[in-house]
């Protein structure tokens, strides 16, 4: 049996986020480079996006490129540029096709100018769209957001459009990259390695955390799958207690 079959489909989360990881070890393993394993990583994104829509997950953050790998080799950095505008332009109709809608969040002027090109290109097409929407963290960091939030506040503070006081959780997610866009639930992370690498910190303050020992290109379907229904035989307490949970059901 599948675990899409064990699936209760009315609890499904409204937005998973995901830390693709493991692309270079599995490279080594399998004795190519670790361009290599990026290459097939891609499969393993395109497998996420099938499983999210059918689990009729409404947001899925893939956690593609962080402004720390910036500091990777210059020839990793430039391999790594140069796939996601090929795959970019490949996988656009499929993903037009299947009515996914996609945003980038990220520091966009750090970016190359072609990714930029085709990526507002992609945009663009798939922005009528109302099925899945795919949130591409590209050069993205957590910290580079909150700092960015912050700074925008404080600038509509001094223009007089808002005041101190209005200041609340609500304004703040408004600032964010993720405006309007519900926190995500659950947080898969493969590869075995158990830390946020400066990803969503505001977003994921309460998301159910996945740890998975197996590498980006090695998580299929199924696996998705799975790890959707471990998120939904935890219970999300929000501060309270399980009797108090139990009483409001
Ligand atoms: C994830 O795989 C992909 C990116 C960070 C771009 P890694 O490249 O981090 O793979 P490992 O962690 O070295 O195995
Ligand atoms: C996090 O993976 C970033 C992405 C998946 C894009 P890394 O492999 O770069 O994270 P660290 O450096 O091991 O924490
Ligand atoms: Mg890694």
């Amino acid at each position: 049996m599948s675990f899409f079959d064990t699936i209760d489909k009315a609890k499904v989360p409204q937005h998973v986020a995901v830390i693709m990881d493991g692309n270079g070890r599995w490279a080594a393993q399998h004795g190519t480079d670790r361009i290599f394993g990026h290459q097939q990583g891609v499969e393993s994104v395109r497998n996420a996006i099938k499983a999210a829509t059918r689990a009729g997950i409404k947001y899925l953050t893939i956690y593609a490129f962080s402004t720390e790998n910036w500091n990777r080799p210059r020839f990793e950095v430039e391999a790594l540029m140069s796939l996601l505008v090929n795959v970019v332009k490949a996988e656009a109709d499929e993903l037009d096709k299947n009515n996914v809608c996609l945003k980038i969040i990220g520091d966009r002027d750090s970016l190359p100018k072609k990714v930029i090109k085709e990526t507002d290109k992609m945009v663009a097409r798939l922005s009528k769209n109302n099925g899945l929407t795919v949130i591409m963290a590209l050069s993205y960091s957590a910290r580079w957001e909150i700092i960015n939030a912050v700074k925008s506040i404080a600038a509509d503070v001094k223009k007089g459009k808002i005041s101190t006081e209005d200041i609340s959780h609500e304004l703040f997610d408004s600032y964010l990259s993720t405006a309007n866009i519900p926190d995500p639930e659950l947080m898969i992370r493969t590869s075995g390695e158990r830390r946020l690498s400066n990803f969503l910190l505001w977003q994921l303050a309460y998301a159910e955390l996945y740890f998975t020992p197996k590498l980006w290109p090695d998580f299929t379907e199924e696996d998705f799958f799975e790890a959707i229904c471990n998120f939904q035989q935890r219970e999300r307490r929000f501060g309270m207690t399980s009797e108090q949970l139990k009483k409001r059901m």
